[in-house]
């Protein structure tokens, strides 16, 4: 529609018309009927249902198709609605986690991976994804650093924008495409002591330097949609937050599209205590810049007698409705209203063999090697006499929390993945234990039947008896799904005692062990690490998990995944990133009295696996950094290079890594960041030059006055496999 069109289509609409535009209805009221049931425990009408501009959370072709026909034939303007819903890594055909796809360090595959969630989730009927999510993380006790590309601003940048262009392809008009939705805006990845929806506290400088660059690079890369945080930043809740929605958002990152809460966040800004009842809500909501309000019925409620006493100008409606309504015009929906929504297309397209294929590959690029003692790595599965225990082995429940719409049926276990290779057909396999203790809590889902004292037993001793017959165990362990996602941050993040005790008994009886570990968030692994030889982070792998799990232990891929998050050496160490300050005492280890020094008595500073470390059944050398000059002024560009050479008998992959340090600035500096990567193939003896670029524009931060500059001094430059190299050089930023 053109844009006059959509205006007169605006002036035309009633006082009630636009505010139905600016509320999202949870799916489930569709299952449970309209206006009676929670809908009208709500407090919303009849009138209110018939109006409301979006639903969340309802997929499928046919089911989308007659609930857009239904609503617009009773719709005064025939508006259609928009269907948003979470698609965080794949639709029916599931990706790795989002956490596992920033350790790919690989933006085109991550890109390739929304592109196939769009597709599957159009066919669905889906016009919106509520993905991707750039929140920055920093401690692995929240739960939802599953959903995050990790700790760094850069990486999480490159891996949101990313997502964006897979989702939206080149134009939205083009079919398989769906709209996104940045999320959680800000900040909501740093919750005090990890647990969720809790307080933030983030100094507008950290905010601006290390939160908003991965939203930003999400904002550029297109999206159309922006969903609010829960959280308070500066105590003042996201969905209510005028300086964070227009002066951040809108003025400084320009974002023009529509702005959603995230559910029932504006019933919550009462429990947070800044607005006494529901129109207080409404009123300093809007104010703020909230379009939409999902899920609860503060907006419905409570925005027609707000206008109608004259407490909220009429306009500020307009303005939002406005950016629903061309939301809906981008989408194309006037013109199509069922836009992909398919039966045929569903069929086709969803788990088909393509779509597998992509999610196998995208999991095989997650994973990463943190040991491999002895290469003990790979395996040969045709001749060497394996064991596979533990209670991975046989577990489908590999999507993470946010699969809504998948099927766990349709996910290859590691067990279905050994059963269709002739050579692992006879492998044998055993649980060794269940996958939470008896007495571990874990709040908000079903847990598992839990088998009784004596079966556990058995089952231990069972897989002890296997393990002393074969020569290599591959031990699969992990955290239950369940245990990581939204609402489900953890004060302990050591493995269950359980399967810790399977640990201890196989490690008995035979030194060869190899360790799968299953995991939504890094956990404290010193135990792995101490009696395994070989550990592979397999994440939350998704449909094609088995399979790529297997394909990486017999070495027909070799992994060349880093992590997008330290693994902490033990709890105590939370929050943790490598991108910190110095401090005025650093601890080093050379330092002669220890104890006056930014240090804990008892464990070490260092995390046990830093961010960007991965291993490869190869290995690999850098040469030192080569500067084009070591001075520039801020219009040069200089360029640092290595060459990176495969050192040992297999191709593989590595990733260049360039970490900057500023060393003297007019406020304190991170010890370094990371400002790019490069991916690189090589054949066993093989060598390449990396070359990067040095501009002005990555040696910017916000200064003392809190303008985005770069200062004059010295800076270092790093390039190696993993943030704790030191392979280095240094440059002088000249006036
Ligand atoms: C989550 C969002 C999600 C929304 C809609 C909320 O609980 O915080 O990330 O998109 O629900 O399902
Ligand atoms: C301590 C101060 C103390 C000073 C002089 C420093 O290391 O931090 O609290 O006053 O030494 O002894």
């Amino acid at each position: 529609m053109k844009e006059t069109a959509l205006r007169t289509l605006l002036s035309e609409m009633t006082l009630e018309e636009k505010i139905g535009q600016l509320i999202q209805l949870p799916g489930y009221f569709q299952n449970e009927g309209m206006a009676t049931g929670p809908a009208g425990d709500m407090g919303l009408t009849q009138e209110d249902l018939q109006l409301a501009g979006s639903y969340l959370s309802i997929a499928g072709a046919e089911k989308t198709r007659k609930l857009q026909t239904d609503f617009m034939a009773n719709h005064p303007h025939h508006i259609p609605l928009l269907f948003m819903a979470d698609i965080i890594n794949g639709y029916r055909t599931v990706f790795p986690i989002p956490l596992a796809q920033g350790c790919t360090f690989d933006p085109d595959t991550v890109e390739a991976g929304a592109a196939v969630a769009a597709s599957e989730a159009a066919a669905a009927g889906i016009h919106v994804t509520f993905s991707p999510m750039a929140d920055l993380v920093r401690d692995a006790r929240w739960g939802r650093v599953m959903e995050s590309p990790g700790e760094d601003p850069c990486l999480n940048g490159r891996i949101a924008a990313a997502m964006v262009k897979g989702y939206r392809g080149k134009d939205l008009k083009e079919k398989g495409t769906i709209g996104a939705c940045l999320k959680h805006f800000a900040g909501y990845g740093a919750p005090e002591g990890g647990r969720d929806y809790n307080t933030v506290e983030l100094s507008c400088r950290t905010l601006k330097e290390d939160y908003l660059p991965a939203y930003s690079a999400a904002i550029k890369a297109g999206c159309d949609v922006v969903m609010t945080s829960f959280n308070t930043l500066d105590r003042i809740p996201s969905a209510a937050n005028d300086w964070l929605l227009k002066q951040v958002l809108r003025r400084e990152m320009d974002f023009r599209g529509m702005v959603i809460t995230d559910w029932n966040a504006l019933e919550e800004l009462l429990r947070h205590g800044i607005a006494a009842d529901q129109g207080e809500a409404a009123f300093i909501a809007l104010r703020a810049g909230v379009d939409m309000d999902m899920t609860s019925s503060v907006y419905a409620r409570n925005l027609k007698h707000l206008v109608e006493e004259g407490k909220i100008p009429e306009a500020w409606i307009d303005d939002s409705a406005w950016r629903v309504l061309m939301l809906k015009n981008k989408l194309s929906l006037f013109e199509t209203p069922f836009r992909d929504a398919d039966e045929k297309a569903e069929k086709e397209l969803i788990l088909c063999a393509a779509h597998r294929q992509a999610a196998r590959e995208c999991a095989e690029k997650s994973f990463v090697l943190l040991k491999n003692e002895e290469k003990i790595l790979p395996l040969n599965l045709t001749e060497e006499n394996i064991a596979f225990i533990g209670p991975y082995v046989n577990n489908q429940l590999l999507n993470g929390a946010w699969s809504v719409f998948a099927d766990d049926e349709d996910t290859i276990s590691l067990k279905k993945a050994l059963l269709a290779r002739p050579e692992t057909q006879n492998t044998p396999t055993a649980p060794g234990c269940p996958i939470h203790d008896p007495e571990q809590s874990v709040t908000g889902f079903q847990r598992p039947v839990q088998p009784d004292k004596t079966d556990i037993e058995n089952t231990l001793k069972e897989a002890v008896q296997l393990a002393r017959r074969v020569k290599k165990v591959v031990l699969c362990l992990g955290e239950h799904r369940e245990c990581t996602g939204e609402a489900a941050s953890r004060g302990d993040i050591t493995l269950p005692s359980c399967q810790i005790r399977l640990l201890n008994a196989v490690a008995e009886v035979n030194r060869n062990i190899i360790v799968v570990l299953f995991s939504g968030r890094p956990l404290d692994i010193r135990p792995l690490r101490e009696k395994a030889k070989a550990i592979l982070v397999a994440w939350l792998p998704g449909t094609e998990g088995g399979n790529a799990v297997v394909r990486t232990l017999s070495g027909e891929y070799n992994p060349g995944g880093k992590l997008s998050m330290c693994f902490p050496y033990s709890i105590g160490q939370l929050p943790i990133h490598y991108n910190h300050l110095n401090t005025g005492r650093p601890y080093h280890e050379e330092a002669d009295n220890g104890r006056f020094f930014s240090r804990y008595q008892d464990i070490p500073n260092e995390p046990l696996y830093p961010f960007g470390f991965g291993l490869s059944y190869t290995s690999f050398a850098f040469s030192p950094v080569k500067l084009s000059a070591d001075r520039m002024t801020r219009k040069d560009r200089i360029t640092a290079s290595v060459t990176v050479t495969n050192t040992g008998d297999r191709a593989g992959m590595e990733t260049a890594q360039l970490y900057l340090r500023d060393l003297a600035g007019s406020v304190a500096r991170p010890v370094r960041q990371l400002k790019d990567f490069r991916k690189v193939s090589l054949n066993p003896g093989e060598s390449r030059e990396i070359t990067f670029l040095i501009t002005e524009d990555i040696l910017k931060f916000y200064n003392l006055q809190m303008q985005y500059v770069s200062e004059p001094g010295a800076f270092d430059v790093f390039i190696g496999p993993d943030s704790r190299t030191e392979n280095g050089a240094r440059f002088m930023l000249t006036e």
